[in-house]
């Protein structure tokens, strides 16, 4: 296997603004990130992930008056509540900073007086409305009024939700102040600006270089119509840092908010010894800087953002990867539907590794949108996490653990298998630099799908009984473990807890990229404990039900009612018609073998049955006698319940249902899979 050297990087996610919950969205991102992150270090490379909250702007500072506390003690709690939140998916940041911090302020400060000393800041007066009775300017989002196209009234500062027209806040007809409700009035004050024009050949240049194409494109038509200066103070009150030398202007939030990046760096280098800021930032650095942001802040991270870095003579970022954005269930994240989801509120019913893992197989490395449909996040999950991957584990460990004492064989059974699986690291490493995650995980679930048909090909549970076929029990056993072993390797930067516990069974060190290098073999195992719990569907309404705000409450009215005239079909709950999706992924479809058939005594309908379902052998009693000679049937192949309840019977129990069709009596069709098939796999 080729080794690069290795690298530096230091990673970021944007700054969730400290006025709102984590939700699914930031989880989206953080979680990219830190599988990103994660996949860097597993390879050998020096990773760091910082990440804070974006403090800045009067909005903070009107809610903290409101609260009546300082915004400092306002944006504490808040930045420790959001770090929890992400530390709890499991998303490691190195340093969750926040924007209002000492360090940030005397970047800030540094940065502006090197931009002017360059050349590239100007003052010039701006008209705004401003709130006389609170001596506030005001933003378009603190005034609202008549719309001056359709007339309609208590519209935004700057659209109208009735026609939909764009205008500034300056056009409103009637306006008035949120903050105070007095009516604003116009007035001029001296703004500085970021002459953002003089840098059009470098980010030219730039953009065309360090961005998915789509995002190129995008900013290609900005850089076509021209770049204008960009207005980077605020006028005090202000909840910011002042710009040096003035007594009243503040620094815009989006200016300081991305040099937080580097006052959450600048503030973990403090802590490590050898990191230094200045070999990461400085101009012409090896060292590489990666940002992750959504596609709706990409002028302020493409444009400015390396322009502000070049004019203060910093590098430039290695690259910004967009993403798209989230929609639950086919449309916006809604409080209404109950898909407006807060971290905390997934938390608190679901298992925050489902999440990544169905994030991941979403994330294709553009900046598409995507959908995230809960019925298949549960579908999706069970079936790849815990049908394919943890299985392998599950049915051979058993083997190992009680019949060899929890010692791996010395040698492999197939040697090819594990190298054809260790050979796929450099095509699944490329997916995960890309950042398509998606590939990555289907390269994974295939060879998934290969050590499970292995299993069921070679079968543990035939060869134990049969004589001097012990040695080849554990090879096979210890291969089933050694595909597991690769397999959680590729996985572990997606689920890191998973990856966790699996080497506490394997009794192994932290997993690497480096023990793709050889087998693990006369080694002794610990004892297996489940190592993921299916998604229970319940758990995901009940999220949903938590999430759901302006519930209309049930009607309770005692009225007379009207409607009892309505017919048995609105029984409703009674009677249901149709199963959903969910129920119908409870059923376990498996394929089995019939190993033998013999007719019931005293019953003239049932046949018992001995089924191979690939790693056990089940007892069912089927009704099936006036249609088949027991003899018959041997050796077919069909389709059971693999996971109903045993069922106990006058004849004995059992265990499960084959599929049949027909009317019944002796118009019966057994259900049987093409001969392809092996006993064991999931029917799907
Ligand atoms: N504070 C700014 C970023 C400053 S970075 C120097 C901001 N904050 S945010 O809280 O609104 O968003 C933080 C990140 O979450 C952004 O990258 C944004 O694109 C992302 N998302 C917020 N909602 C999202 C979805 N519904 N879907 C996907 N990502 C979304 O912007
Ligand atoms: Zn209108």
């Amino acid at each position: 296997m080729s080794r690069e050297a290795q690298r530096h990087i230091l990673v970021t996610s944007a700054l969730p603004y400290v006025n709102g919950a984590i939700h699914l969205g930031h989880l989206l991102e953080d979680i990219q990130t830190d599988i990103w992150a994660r996949f860097q270090r597993l390879r050998g490379n020096v990773c760091h992930y910082v990440c804070a909250d974006d403090t800045h702007g009067t909005g903070t500072m009107l809610r903290a008056e409101a609260e009546g506390i300082t915004p400092e003690a306002m944006i504490e709690a808040v930045r420790v509540e959001h770090a929890k939140d992400f530390a709890d998916f499991l998303i490691h940041h190195d340093r969750y900073h926040s924007t209002h911090s000492p360090e940030n302020e005397a970047r800030c400060a540094l940065i502006f007086e090197r931009l002017r000393d360059n050349g590239y800041i100007f003052t010039g007066d701006v008209e705004q409305l401003f709130d006389p009775e609170r001596g506030l300017f005001l933003a378009d989002r603190f005034v609202r009024g008549t719309c001056p196209k359709c007339g309609a009234d208590d519209q935004a500062g700057d659209n109208c939700d009735n026609c939909a027209a764009t205008y500034a806040a300056t056009d409103l007809i009637e306006p008035k102040s949120v903050v105070s409700g007095a009516a604003p009035e116009l007035r001029s004050s001296t703004h500085y600006f970021f002459d953002l024009g003089q840098f059009e050949a470098v980010l030219r240049e730039w953009t065309s270089n360090y961005v998915q194409p789509e995002v190129a494109n995008k900013l290609a038509e900005w850089l076509d119509s021209g770049l204008k200066a960009w207005d980077i103070s605020r006028d005090a009150p202000y909840f910011g840092f002042k710009i040096p030398g003035t007594d009243d202007k503040y620094f815009y939030v989006w200016m300081d908010a991305p040099i937080g990046y580097m006052a959450a760096f600048e503030n973990l280098a403090a802590d490590i010894d050898g990191l230094n800021f200045d070999d990461y930032w400085e101009a012409g650095s090896a060292f590489e800087v990666h940002h992750f942001i959504g596609k709706d802040i990409i002028n302020f991270h493409c444009l400015f953002w390396p322009a502000v870095l070049t004019g203060s003579g910093y590098r430039r970022p290695t690259r910004v990867h967009t993403h798209g954005f989230i929609t639950v269930n086919g449309t916006k994240m809604s409080k209404s539907r109950g898909t407006f989801i807060n971290a905390r509120t997934y938390l608190d019913h679901l298992d925050p590794e489902a999440l990544r893992y169905y994030y991941a197989t979403k994330l294709s490395g553009n900046s598409d949108d995507m959908d995230i449909n809960l019925d298949d996040f549960v579908q999706r999950v069970n079936s790849d996490v815990v049908g394919k991957v943890v299985n392998i584990a599950s049915r051979c460990a058993g083997f190992i653990n009680k019949q060899f004492d929890g010692q791996l064989a010395s040698k492999l059974e197939s040697p090819e298998l594990w190298r054809d699986a260790a050979a796929k690291a450099e095509v699944i490493a490329e997916y995960f630099e890309a950042g398509n995650f998606n590939r990555a995980l289907r390269e994974v679930t295939e060879l998934a799908d290969r050590a499970n048909e292995y299993i069921a090909e070679h079968a543990p549970w035939k060869l134990i009984k049969e004589d001097g076929k012990r040695d080849l029990t554990q090879a096979v056993c210890t291969q089933g473990i050694n595909q597991f072993r690769l397999i959680m390797i590729y996985l572990k930067p997606v689920l890191p807890g998973l990856a966790e516990r699996s080497e506490a069974f394997l009794n192994v060190a932290p997993l690497s990229w480096d023990d793709l290098d050889a087998p693990l073999l006369d080694h002794t195992l610990n004892a297996f404990s489940p190592l993921f719990a299916r998604i229970d569907s319940k758990d995901v309404d009940a999220m949903v039900a938590a999430s759901t705000e302006n519930e209309t409450p049930p009607e309770t009215s005692d009225a007379p009612s009207n409607t009892t005239s309505a017919t048995s079909d609105d029984a409703g709950a009674d009677a249901p018609s149709t199963i959903n999706i969910d129920d119908f992924a409870k059923v376990e479809l498996r394929v089995a073998k019939v190993l033998k058939a013999e007719p019931v005594d005293g019953a003239d309908k049932l046949l018992r049955l001995t089924l191979d379902v690939g790693d056990h052998e089940r007892q069912v009693l089927s009704g099936i006698k006036p249609a088949y000679d027991a003899s018959e049937l041997v050796g077919k192949l069909t389709v059971v319940v693999a996971n109903l309840a045993p069922r106990k019977m006058k004849f004995g129990t059992s265990e499960g249902m084959v599929l049949a069709a027909g009317p019944g009596g002796s118009d019966i069709f057994l259900i049987s899979p093409d001969s392809g098939a092996k006993p064991g796999m999931v029917v799907s």
